[in-house]
């Protein structure tokens, strides 16, 4: 578990609203309905602390997390949403500011449904971690809904993604929010960054 208990902070709907840049962040980004907020709830242990649907567009701006001395951040998803053209467009250029802007982002997380491995709009946001330096890890998420024989592919495919991206790890991370897999993993991974 993290040092400290874990509290929503806010949810930011422009840049001029985030918080003080006054400690190190970590954030979860992915398509919608990827499982980002489900991964922020397994985390912690806390059921609904982020809000998450089954409706895709679900979190509409970036929510703030305290987890000890860090914070966690919960983005909204990028490709389908369930709402509005206008309303989406605002909160893309959002998320996308963020991931580009942010000083003390010290690592992205990039969700990856595990049954669909990359899809192009991953490798779009990939190129934008790229050129801002923000370091990303891959992270599969549903392990839960994919046999164990369809793994292997969709792993190799992933390796080769991410290989053609230098703000990448090579090292991916299998979870299942639903059944708890990898969860302590990416704990760990985070809490170490905490330390650094
Ligand atoms: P947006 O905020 O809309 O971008 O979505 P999100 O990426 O935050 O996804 P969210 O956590 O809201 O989850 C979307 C749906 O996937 C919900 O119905 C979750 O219950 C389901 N889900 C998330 N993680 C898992 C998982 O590990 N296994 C299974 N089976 N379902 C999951
Ligand atoms: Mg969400």
């Amino acid at each position: 578990m993290f040092a400290g208990p874990v509290e929503f902070v806010k949810g930011v709907v422009a840049m001029d609203g985030l918080p003080p840049a006054d400690r190190i962040e970590v954030c979860f980004a992915g398509r919608s309905n990827v499982g980002k907020s489900s991964l922020i709830n397994a985390m912690t242990g806390r059921k609904a602390l982020a809000r998450a649907s089954n409706t895709p567009g679900r979190t509409q701006e970036i929510n703030y997390f305290t987890a000890g001395e860090m914070f966690l951040v919960d983005l909204p998803g990028y490709g389908f949403a369930n709402a509005p053209v206008a309303v989406v467009g605002k909160w893309q250029a959002l998320m996308r500011s963020y991931l580009g802007g942010r000083p003390t982002l010290r690592r992205a997380f990039l969700l990856i449904d595990h049954r669909h491995g990359p899809k192009p709009v991953d490798d779009e946001i990939m190129k934008l971690l790229d050129r801002a330096a923000v370091p990303f890890q891959a992270v599969l998420t549903k392990a839960d809904k994919v046999k164990a024989s369809e793994r292997g592919p969709i792993l190799d495919r992933l390796r080769g993604v991410l290989s053609q991206h230098p703000a990448a790890f090579p090292e991916i991370l299998v979870t299942s929010s639903e059944k708890g897999d990898g969860i302590a993993d990416l704990r760990a991974v985070i809490a170490g960054l905490g330390r650094d």
